[in-house]
């Protein structure tokens, strides 16, 4: 008998443990253990009901990840899943924590569910590029009918208990948090009620509407071209569910097999559970273990209550830590705070939280002009203008105010954190959060370790990144950090692709179609075209060779053409339109733009514009991980993920340059470097992996 699942007898009820820590996995041991307990189970002639429930902090997860990709084991889990559903005792399952994936598809193969309060149920394969493998693209349309199924299990998202019983996914929720003697009480109840085993693959009248009208699925499809745009798998699932309408359940279940298969084998599964894991990887240092001390944070103060500093707060207020926000003056104050208001009552119209929450987050958030208020707060992030100058004058006063201990943390994009943290004289409590714009939206969180950052402090920076829902990478210091650096080098080639003779759309298209939420182009145009003529002109100003000429983004902005906030950028914005319209206008100074400069545009094809825009990333790449900014090669896809919208079913730049082949993306960067100059010097890790037939993955 395996030890991963146990049975025993209390009273009436035979009680199947799952106890495959952390998240109770389904090994193959643990679906041999479900079969032999359950065997164990119908023998036992004690037993009128037999139970199921995960020990430790939750139910069953679903299937083990770490056994994609490797030779299947029996049993499989279906074949378990319709053992459990033809079983003559009752089988109930009791949740606790989140039942997910094949943890609710083994729900689904009991006859009665009951859940604690605090419980949620999910199928998430999606998100893995996959689509429920063990009946659960059949079984839950007969629960909820086909349209509520078709949300869940293309969205991937977890169900609270409270919903799960609406949508009759779980047919009880108990008053307790305990889940054992939950599940033990409502085991009894059905033992006592004389209740009967009751298929779900046996319940057909949900979806009996669905049969005389298609238009769920047309739906379902059509809205998926907006939200899942390239993707494989939730067009399967559509597929799959429109076979249980369709055809009887053995069959249904055959093509779920078949089309589960098919996302198993694609490389979208490949890159979307590397991305899973290297989320997962990123959270751990070399030299941070769960003993290393942590700091606790209670409270937060804020410096700058402009664009970031606000869109900072709003993440602490939301997971119910207090914030001090501070401005130099009370008009700039009062406009923060309007604007973090709005911000909340815009998300309260749209029914996502109620006006009490609107009233409870503002209350936690105390605007102030004096930084005598922050003498107790234990850590400050500071988002003031993007000068060194008054970074230093901020963190002379913080090293003034704060008490021993507090955590000084900035939020600058480009400065040197080092030279910032030296104004103090606790350079080991000074570190860099670097959140990205939208802050309250973005969950990337670029965690910069200065030279003399504690352990301590990143640790503790690290894991309240998770408390306030963002994913947190430990970054070096250098210009822009990971992410922009490497984005500075696919907008150079960008600009440099069209004065070579592509269209800005032309650009743009290419790298939308490969999966990114928008182009350079459109980028640059919301981000504003005046912030990188600004930067030009300070260094035209200081005499940079290199930023003497107008680049023709420049003139653009010369015109009065600053992006989406002028209504003109690249792109032409009508009334109220955020998506931009090709202009012929840009088109012609870009033509004057190329005759000036005694240029003779080119023909330029898709594929060189992909690998230009790409490869000069993947080169920069291997530049930060052999410097140690980054810690490793999938820390950097995680940046690109969460914080670029870079196609988490590509995996992320580096991922991406694995799977292309190194060699590949080493020849053509020499190539580059032959005919466009020393911008493309490859990366000495780059050639070295080349050289080798080494991956980035395996360094
Ligand atoms: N298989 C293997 N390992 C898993 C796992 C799984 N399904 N789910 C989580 N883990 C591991 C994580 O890698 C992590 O390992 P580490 O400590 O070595 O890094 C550990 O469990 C804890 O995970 P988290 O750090 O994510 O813990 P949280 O408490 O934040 O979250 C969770 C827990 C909500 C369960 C989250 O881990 C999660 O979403 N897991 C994936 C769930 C999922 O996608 N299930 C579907 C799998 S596919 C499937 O079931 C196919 C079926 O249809 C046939
Ligand atoms: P912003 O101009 O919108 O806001 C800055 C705020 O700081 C203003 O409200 C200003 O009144 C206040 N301020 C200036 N000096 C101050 C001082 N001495 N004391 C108190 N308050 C002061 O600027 P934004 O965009 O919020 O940028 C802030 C920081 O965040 C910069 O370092 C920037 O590089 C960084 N950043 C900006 C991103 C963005 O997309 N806007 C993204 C990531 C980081």
């Amino acid at each position: 008998m395996s030890q991963v699942v146990t049975y025993a007898r209390e009273g009436s009820v035979g009680v199947i443990t799952v106890n495959n820590p952390p998240v109770n996995a389904l090994s193959q041991a643990v679906r041999q253990g479900l079969r032999d307990c359950l065997k164990q189970g119908q023998a036992d002639a004690d037993a009128k009901v037999l139970m199921i429930l995960g020990a430790g902090r939750t139910f069953i997860a679903g299937a083990d990840i770490r056994e994609f990709g490797k030779p299947p084991q029996e049993p499989n889990l279906p074949d378990v899943i319709a053992e459990m559903e033809q079983s003559e005792k009752v089988v109930v399952a009791a949740i606790h924590g989140t039942a997910l994936g094949g943890g609710l598809e083994v729900c689904l193969g009991t006859h009665y569910r009951v859940a604690v309060p605090s419980a949620r149920v999910g199928l998430p394969e999606v998100k893995l590029g996959l689509l429920p493998g063990a009946g659960g693209t059949q079984r839950l349309p007969r629960l909820t009918g086909p349209e509520a199924a078709l949300e869940i299990m293309t969205t991937g998202r977890f169900v609270p208990a409270k919903e799960a019983l609406k949508l009759g996914i779980i047919d009880h929720i108990a008053e307790q948090e305990d889940v054992r003697e939950a599940g033990l009480a409502y085991a009894e109840k059905l033992a006592a009620e004389g209740a009967k085993p009751r298929s779900v693959s046996e319940m057909n009248d949900k979806l009996e509407a669905a049969k005389k009208d298609r238009n769920v699925f047309d739906k379902a499809r059509a809205s998926l071209e907006k939200t899942a745009r390239g993707q494989f798998s939730p067009f399967r699932i559509v597929d799959c569910v429109e076979a249980a309408v369709d055809l009887p359940f053995a069959e249904g279940m055959k093509k779920e097999r078949e089309l589960f298969k098919q996302c198993m084998d694609s490389p979208q599964r490949a890159g979307m559970i590397h991305a899973f894991f290297a989320e997962r990887e990123a959270a751990k240092l070399p030299d941070v273990t769960k003993d290393t001390p942590r700091r606790e944070i209670k409270s937060v103060g804020i410096i700058g209550a402009g664009t970031m500093g606000g869109g900072i707060a709003m993440n602490f207020v939301n997971v119910g830590i207090p914030v001090k926000l501070l401005e130099v003056k009370q008009d700039a104050l009062d406009k923060g705070l309007a604007v973090i208001r709005r911000n909340y009552e815009n998300t309260a119209k749209k029914g996502r939280i109620s006006k009490d929450d609107v009233e409870k987050r503002m209350g936690l958030i105390e605007g102030t002009l004096s930084y005598d208020d922050f003498a107790g707060v234990d850590l400050v992030i500071e988002a003031v203008f993007e000068s060194m100058d008054i970074k230093k004058q901020v963190f002379t006063k913080l090293d003034e105010v704060c008490k021993p201990g507090a955590i000084l943390a900035t939020n600058t994009s480009t400065l040197d954190v080092n030279e910032i943290a030296s104004v103090t004289k606790r350079p080991e409590d000074v570190v860099g959060m670097h959140f990205f714009s939208p802050a309250n939206v973005m969950k990337l969180l670029e965690n910069v370790r200065g030279e003399k950052t504690s352990p301590e402090v990143i640790a503790t920076v690290m894991d309240l990144s998770k408390r306030i829902k963002k994913v947190g990478v430990c970054v070096g210091v250098c210009h822009g950090f990971v992410g922009n650096r490497m984005l500075h080098q696919r907008q150079s080639q960008a600009m440099a692709l069209v004065d070579d003779g592509a269209t800005p759309w032309q650009v743009d298209k290419v790298i939308y179609d490969f999966g990114f939420p928008m182009g350079p182009f459109a980028m640059s145009d919301l981000a504003g075209l005046d912030v990188g003529y600004r930067i030009r002109e300070e260094r035209r100003k200081a005499g940079d060779p290199k930023a003497q000429e107008l680049t023709w983004t420049d003139k653009l902005v010369e015109q009065g053409r600053h992006g989406q906030k002028t209504g003109a950028g690249v792109y032409l914005y009508e009334e109220g339109n955020r998506k931009g319209k090709p202009d012929p206008e840009v088109e012609a100074l870009i033509e004057q733009h190329r005759k000036e400069k005694g240029i003779t545009p080119r023909e330029i094809s898709d594929q060189e514009i992909l690998e230009r825009n790409l490869y000069i990333m993947i080169n920069e790449g291997a530049k930060i991980l052999e410097e140690g900014i980054a810690l490793r090669s999938s820390d950097i896809d995680v940046i690109y993920l969460y914080g670029y919208g870079f196609p988490a079913y590509r995996g992320g730049p580096m991922f991406y340059a694995d799977q292309v082949g190194v060699k590949t993306v080493y020849d053509k960067v020499v190539e580059f470097q032959e005919r466009f100059g020393d911008d493309w010097k490859p990366a000495p890790l780059l050639e070295r992996l080349a050289r080798e037939g080494g991956k980035f993955g395996d360094l």
